[in-house]
Order: structure tokens, then C-alpha cells, then sequence
């Protein structure tokens, strides 16, 4: 299982340091508005937190681990468009462009399913490898193309 211990450990490599800058980055500004922005920051910061739980696991050779990471990120990914359809641009960090090229968007959610899916199906066929940057980084890399298109600055 996960623990503490391993969770250090992997906190060395570069691919988990990813996820956490990925997962820290706005903590602390989950200023709910009229939206469902906190849903959908709820839904980002606990991929955040499979992300770290998927690192720990690969580094700890808990291939179950991992696979629940994977398939949990997977079906968080999978609750983005919906999360985000009926929001719009306020006091947070959502760009605009989310709603003017929403499919494109669906496509970046839909990239990091892929992503997990893939790392999930790895995992269940002992094929993932005891490397946490280069099983993180491959789905980190998704959440990153998102959000360089569709996250704003900080506010
Ligand atoms: C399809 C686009 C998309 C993908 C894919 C995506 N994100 Fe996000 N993420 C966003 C947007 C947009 C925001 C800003 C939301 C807001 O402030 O309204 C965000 C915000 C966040 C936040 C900040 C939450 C907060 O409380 O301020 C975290 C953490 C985060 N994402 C983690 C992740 C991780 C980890 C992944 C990959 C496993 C990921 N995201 C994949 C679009 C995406």
C-alpha cells in the first residue's frame, strides 16, 4: 500500500515533482463563485492527489495501486466536460476560450483518459515499469497541455 515513507522517495523524482507543482498551484484560492467552480476544483485537486498516490505506487511496486490510481484519475477525466459545460469565465482561473472551443477542450479531457486508461491497462498486464517520472509524467503531460491552453494565471 501507499505510505509515507514511499511517498517521500518518490517526491525525488522530477515526473512526481510535476504532479505536485501541478497539484499545489493554486491551493488555498478555491474561491467558490456563482459557478460550479469548486466542483470542478474539487474534481482537479483529487487528480491531483491520484497522481501522487499513482507515484508512490509505482515507486513501491503496488501494481493494484497503481491501476486504482490510474483508473481513478480516469473517471475523474471523464467528469470535465460535464463539470465545465454549463460554467463561464469569472473569478478564477477557467479561460474563456474554455466555452468557444469547448471541443477542443473535451478532446484534452478525453487525452488524459487515454492516458490513464493506458497506464491502467499497463498496470493490470504488469507492464508499467518501476519508474514514477516516466509512468506519472505520461499522463502529468496531458494535464499540462490543458492547462497551458485553458488555465488562466492565478487569481
Ligand atoms: C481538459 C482540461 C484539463 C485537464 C485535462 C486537466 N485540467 Fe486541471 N484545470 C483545468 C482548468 C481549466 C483549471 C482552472 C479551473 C478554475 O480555476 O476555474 C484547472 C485547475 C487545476 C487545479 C487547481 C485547482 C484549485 O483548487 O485551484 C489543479 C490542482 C489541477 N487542475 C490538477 C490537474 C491534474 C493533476 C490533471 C491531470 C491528472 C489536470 N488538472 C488535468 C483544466 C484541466
Amino acid at each position: 500500500m501507499f505510505t509515507v515513507r514511499k511517498f517521500s522517495k518518490v517526491g525525488l523524482f522530477a515526473g512526481a515533482a510535476l504532479a505536485l507543482a501541478v497539484a499545489f498551484g493554486t491551493v488555498g484560492s478555491n474561491n467558490v463563485s456563482a459557478d460550479d467552480h469548486g466542483d470542478r476544483n474539487a474534481a482537479m485537486k483529487s487528480m491531483g492527489g491520484a497522481m501522487k498516490a499513482l507515484g508512490g505506487a509505482v515507486a513501491g511496486g503496488d501494481a493494484s495501486a497503481a491501476q486504482a490510481a490510474a483508473a481513478k484519475i480516469s473517471a475523474t477525466a471523464a467528469e470535465i466536460p460535464a463539470l465545465f459545460k454549463d460554467g463561464k469565465p469569472g473569478a478564477n482561473r477557467s479561460k474563456a476560450e474554455i466555452w468557444t472551443n469547448f471541443a477542443d477542450f473535451t478532446a484534452k479531457a478525453n487525452a488524459l483518459k487515454a492516458a490513464a486508461d493506458s497506464v491502467a491497462a499497463d498496470a493490470g498486464a504488469g507492464k508499467l515499469g518501476s519508474d514514477p517520472k516516466a509512468v506519472v509524467g505520461k499522463i502529468g503531460a496531458t494535464c499540462g497541455a490543458c492547462h497551458k491552453a485553458y488555465r488562466g494565471p492565478k487569481v
